[in-house]
């Protein structure tokens, strides 16, 4: 039997707003919650999680809702109510929620004693997932990559690339740019941009180089010929790079989508100067922008790739970094975790691929949505004046204010459709919606951010016409 573990009161909440008493244990305080949910007598949902989990918490607090169920492109609340989801756990559902395929592969491979944990070892499940990776991604596009699986982050699978890119190139300085954002943990943060994130640290970030990623002073300065020009100068200032770390489209920093010749010039600088070029491919990647890799069409060749997110296909924590063969000089365990290489999500990263990546069907449907979803966000990014940001179904509108994109926000979540802003001020109200979405589901999802824009601009009109 299970050991029975005494709750200890947290001091900061009064113990009278608890419901439950001191001496109450998990066990009991579940099957009172299941209890009272169960007669529909619960009238807060969130106060559990005011009441035991840290403050650290952030995507809940714009979406206080108790969640249960989901499926495709809907997340269901315990109450029954639907909504359209347009934040797919932030690109990490590109398949959708549940995807029936995905789902019967996984419960027959746990109900038939498939391997969960087998740290890095040989295991069927991740046999058959190298297979389909290299039959249906590397092979067809030309690609001659190793396989790394990292700790299951999106960060882990960065700190890996650039460790490698370090130990490649016995250099320390890696180039990161403005607005980037590489994930939470210290390296990976030393290269994101955002104050309020690498503000957690505690500790000087060092290490990166910080250069302004396209069109950062708007479109008249080439910020790769400044870049250039500033490592040709012997006395511009920047160490030798081990790497110039970029992501073809910045997911977090504002949904900038970088041109093919912009990126290009980049991969030429870095090759000049004896750097390793790692893309980021962690948010735009698995389809998103309506290829496998965001930046395939633009003929680039990087030294490193980072995956994670949609990998998995089906939300399971999944990261890898591919390298190039000849930087493959890893010695054994010298990054090393307990978690690499998750076999469930081997199981469903397979199908995954299997399903939508063994033709161009999936593919052209995303980038056929991908321009319904231009079209109708360009409209109402015209009517009120402002940006259209990003490529493919990675697409978003500049609100230029955080407080405005954040109530459009919230208003479409008054709506049924969850949605989140992005970009250095949370200006940009962001669409990450499914790539399987139908087209029925994505115009109710638009019609909802449309009433929106119009609902809070409006507001905004007449609040400035009164002062
Ligand atoms: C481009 C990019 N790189 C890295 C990361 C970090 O991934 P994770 O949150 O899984 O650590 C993210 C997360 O949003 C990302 O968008």
């Amino acid at each position: 039997m299970q050991a029975r573990i005494p709750l200890i009161p947290n001091s900061a909440v009064p113990l009278e707003a608890s419901p439950a008493k001191v001496e109450d244990t998990f066990d009991d305080r579940e099957r009172d919650t299941r209890e009272t949910r169960r007669q529909g007598t619960m009238t807060t949902t969130h106060e559990t999680f005011d009441r035991v989990e840290s403050q650290v918490r952030s995507y809940s607090r714009s979406f206080p809702k108790l969640f249960g169920k989901a499926k495709g492109s809907i997340i269901y609340g315990e109450d029954g109510r639907e909504y359209i989801d347009f934040l797919a756990g932030c690109s990490s559902l590109n398949y959708g929620h549940n995807d029936p395929d995905m789902q019967a592969a996984l419960v027959d491979y746990v109900t038939s004693d498939g391997i969960t944990h087998g740290l890095d070892m040989f295991t069927r499940a991740k046999e058959e997932f190298l297979v389909a990776y290299e039959n249906i991604i590397l092979k067809p596009r030309g690609m001659d990559y190793k396989l790394m699986f990292t700790g299951p982050t999106g960060a882990n699978a960065v700190e890996a690339a650039i460790k490698l890119a370090r130990k490649v190139t016995g250099r320390t300085n890696v180039i990161a740019f403005t607005n980037g954002f590489h994930g939470m943990t210290l390296g990976a943060l030393a290269a994101t941009g955002n104050a309020g994130k690498r503000g957690g640290a505690g500790i000087d970030l060092n290490g990166v180089h910080r250069a302004p990623f396209e069109g950062y002073f708007g479109p008249d300065v080439d910020t790769a010929d400044m870049l250039e020009q500033m490592l040709d100068d012997p006395s511009g200032g920047i160490d030798a790079p081990a790497a110039i770390l970029v992501e073809p489209v910045q997911g977090e920093g504002g949904l900038n989508a970088a041109s093919g010749e912009w990126l290009k010039k980049i991969e030429t600088i870095a090759k000049k100067h004896g750097a390793l070029l790692i893309l980021d491919d962690i948010q735009a990647g698995c389809g998103r922008t309506g290829t496998f890799f965001s930046f395939e069409e633009f003929g680039l060749d990087p030294d490193i790739i980072t995956q994670a997110k949609s990998l998995s296909g089906m939300g399971l924590p999944f990261a890898l970094t591919l390298l190039k063969p000849e930087h493959d000089i890893w010695k054994p365990a010298e990054h090393n975790g307990t978690f690499r290489g998750n076999n469930h999500a081997f199981v469903t990263a397979r199908v995954a691929l299997e399903k939508f990546w063994r033709d161009d069907a999936f593919a052209n449907s995303v980038r056929a949505k991908g321009e319904h979803l231009k079209t109708r966000l360009g409209a109402i990014a015209k009517r009120y004046g402002l940006n259209l940001r990003g490529r493919g179904m990675m697409m978003g509108i500049n609100t230029e204010q955080g407080d405005v994109a954040s109530d459009i926000c919230a208003k479409c979540f008054e709506k049924g459709l969850i949605i989140e802003t992005s970009g250095g001020r949370d200006e940009v109200v962001k669409v990450l919606c499914p790539l399987t979405i139908d087209i029925a589901q994505l115009d109710k999802g638009l019609d909802i951010i449309e009433d929106a824009f119009e609902a809070v601009l409006a507001k905004d009109v007449s609040r400035a016409a009164a002062e």
